[in-house]
């Protein structure tokens, strides 16, 4: 009997988990059409957590390369403080930027800088604009990318390190560039990295691979704050269970210890 409904809760599961498997792996092969190379990240395995200087450099780059083209509209300049920046380096930090505000008394629109409170904005006034400044593309907000895309932080990295030659018999047309990460290869942003196209304050040297990936773990904290936090839920709750069905065991034992069986 016992045997009989172990196999039915394996049937029933294999059941429910197949479908799943089939589509997520669907999704990759058809979202893609290449193989994205797992990367090393800080955040990998049950312990793993966010480096914050990396998320530094990181932001960094966001800074002074992604922001001229991308918003950042889901998170606010106070979250920096997750990165390790004290209040006056956020207050710094924001009062480098601009954000549209409307004049209190006339309600003219107006633009002020930003205080801590404010989100990363638009560099275009509409997307209009942002489309005739691209050759026709519209830069995606990059608040959850890293969550919006399959194979999240390697598919950024693959992306920002994917500009090659394009393979014989492929034409590029103008304005565009052929990647090897981008679905379809043929991507409306011209590369954003090159080595040394920012300087980082703490000596590490900035190759395209290292400002790739910096930038990546950004985008991956951007999209997901509180991963770390997750995690270590996640395995307080197993110890949890673990504790409480050694309990439940003991106190099964005590109430039929004195019970014939
Ligand atoms: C000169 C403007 C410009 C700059 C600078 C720029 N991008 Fe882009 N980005 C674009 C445009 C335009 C697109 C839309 C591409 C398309 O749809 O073909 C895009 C698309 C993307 C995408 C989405 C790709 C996808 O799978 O749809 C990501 C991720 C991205 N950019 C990240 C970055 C990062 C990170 C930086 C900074 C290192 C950066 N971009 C700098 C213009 C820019």
């Amino acid at each position: 009997m016992k045997r009989i409904t172990l196999a039915a809760v394996a049937a029933a599961l294999a059941l429910a988990a197949g479908p799943a498997m089939a589509a997520e792996e669907g999704q990759q092969a058809s979202g893609h059409g290449v193989e994205i190379a797992a990367q090393d990240w800080s955040w990998d395995g049950i312990f793993g957590g966010f480096d914050q200087q990396q998320l530094q450099r990181g932001y960094y780059v966001y800074e002074q390369v992604c922001a001229s083209c991308h918003s950042l509209e889901l998170v606010a300049f106070r979250n920096l403080h997750d990165l390790g920046f004290n209040d006056e380096q956020v207050q710094a930090i924001a009062s480098n930027w601009t954000v549209p505000d409307l004049d209190q008394e006339t309600g003219q629109a107006i633009t002020r800088p930003a205080l801590p409170a404010d989100r990363f904005p638009s560099p275009f006034p509409n997307p209009i604009a942002a489309r005739f400044a691209n050759n026709g593309a519209l830069p995606p907000d990059l608040s959850v990318i890293a969550k919006a895309r399959a194979d999240g932080a390697d598919y950024l990295y693959a992306l920002l390190t994917g500009y090659v030659d394009a393979p014989q018999g492929v034409d590029v047309p103008v304005g565009k560039y052929y990647n090897a990460a981008f679905p379809g290869h043929i991507i409306s942003m011209p590369p954003p990295l090159s080595d040394g196209r920012v300087e980082y304050i703490d000596g590490t040297p900035a190759t395209v691979d290292q400002l790739a990936r910096d930038v990546s773990a950004f985008l991956m904290w951007a999209a997901e704050p509180a991963l770390v936090e997750r995690k270590e839920l996640g395995v307080k709750v197993i110890l949890f269970l673990i504790v409480l069905a050694g309990i439940t065991y003991a106190v099964k034992r005590k109430v039929w210890s004195d019970v014939e069986h």
